[in-house]
């Protein structure tokens, strides 16, 4: 509403943009003593920290005037190689020339809305996505089209109803929030559809390193060529801090995006990308990674275990083969939004399911996550979440 005596008129867009509804719940979840399986952040001990300081005083010691002035848009040059190099092991050929460095992956997000959305424009969606992603195109007035999904991704001939979208916005590797992977044959047959139906495809991949069972197949982008941008992050390999991420551009986008990143903020940290390069540039990941992997693997393993001994019959997951998250289906009419006040009094947060779809559609879900809470008190976090939920059952059974 205007107020008449203020002399400030928002822009249609920033109606738009409305309070992070995850971030609201995080606030809740600092209260002493809840258990918080709601947090989307990484776990803090997996931070190479050593590391970290030894490349800073590295950089300032052999580079630092170079490192702390401005530089050039598309990010540093022998990072951007390093990526490629990295990208091509995961089957995805990226010349470093197409690698634009980004203030992390969710500025590739607002940058991809930027170049391709107009108001009404429709981008197809997976049911449930990453609601950063809604968050960062809804700005550009889009119309969210949702893909019908699986328990193994988006299907394939939904991409026939999508003819026309500007893009169809996927995560094929243990999505945020529901924790699913797009299998190898999948891949191929949502590719094939979303050629044949003139689809571009927006392959975000955060979470693709971190894997428990086995490495994940080559992404959408390595068969879709053209057809398809890459967003990549260190955030989940390094430091979400550190706010890198990457794009890989097909040519007919790559201008576009460069010219937009420059107007937004004209360079990703030189300092930070420089630090990062001397973190990765010799197989620090080969080590790394391991470790990180291994930790979260126990605590994924602990979270399946907890679940399997304590939700009440009627719920409904599957086990992630990596990432930070498990998706829970509740009861039938068990609203998870409805519950959270609930759970939170009995010591425990956790993220409703609702605000991951475009349309709002289910409430009959939640996310967990398991990277920043210990084994025993994701066990002791899930009986409670599971006393709770088994409490609105027997009173829906005696309503
Ligand atoms: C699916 C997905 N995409 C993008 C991002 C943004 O990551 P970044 O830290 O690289 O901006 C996140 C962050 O959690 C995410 O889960």
């Amino acid at each position: 509403m205007s107020d008449p005596a203020s002399p400030w008129t928002l822009a249609r867009r920033a109606a738009r943009l409305n309070p992070s509804t995850i971030r609201e719940i995080l606030k809740l979840t600092e209260l002493p003593g809840i258990i918080s399986l709601a947090g989307g952040l990484p776990a803090p001990e997996s931070f190479p920290v050593e590391a970290m300081a030894e490349a800073s005083a590295r950089v300032l010691r052999d580079q630092p005037r170079e490192a702390l002035q401005y530089a050039a848009s598309e990010g540093f040059g022998p990072l951007r190689e390093w990526l490629s190099a990295q990208l091509a092991r995961d089957g995805l050929k990226a010349d470093p020339a197409r690698i634009l460095v980004t203030t992390g992956s969710q500025q590739g997000l607002d940058l991809v809305g930027k170049v391709l959305v107009d108001p009404g424009s429709r981008v197809a969606v997976e049911q449930p996505t990453y609601l950063g992603a809604l968050q960062a195109f809804a700005p550009f007035e889009p119309e969210f089209q949702p893909l019908a999904c699986d328990d193994e991704g988006p299907l394939p001939e939904a991409f026939a109803a999508a003819r026309g979208a500007r893009m169809a916005y996927l995560l094929p590797n243990f999505q945020n929030p529901s924790g699913r992977s797009i299998p190898a044959a999948r891949r191929e047959a949502i590719v094939a559809q979303a050629a044949a139906h003139g689809v571009p495809i927006v392959e975000d991949n955060p979470y693709g390193e971190l894997w428990y069972d086995e490495a994940p197949p080559p992404p959408l982008s390595a068969a879709a060529g053209e057809g398809a941008v890459y967003l990549g992050s260190f955030s989940k390999v390094l430091a979400p801090g550190l706010r890198l991420g990457f794009v890989v551009a097909p040519a007919a986008l790559f201008p576009k995006l460069l010219q937009a990143k420059q107007a937004a903020d004209l360079h990703t940290p030189g300092f930070n990308q420089r630090v990062a390069y001397e973190v990765v540039r010799d197989g620090f990941l080969d080590t790394h990674l391991p470790a990180v992997r291994a930790r979260y693997k126990r605590q994924r393993d602990a979270m399946q275990a907890a679940l399997q001994a304590h939700l009440p019959a009627g719920c409904r997951w599957q086990k992630p083969h990596g990432g930070m998250f498990f998706w829970v289906e509740l009861p039938p009419a068990v609203d998870a939004t409805a519950l959270l006040p609930r759970a939170v009094e009995a010591g425990v947060a956790y993220v409703p399911g609702a605000p991951f779809f475009s349309d709002g559609g289910r409430s009959d879900c939640l996310r967990l996550s398991f990277v920043t809470v210990t084994p025993e008190r994701i066990d002791e976090g899930v009986r409670a979440l599971a006393g709770v939920i088994a409490q609105a059952l027997d009173t829906r059974k005696a309503a």
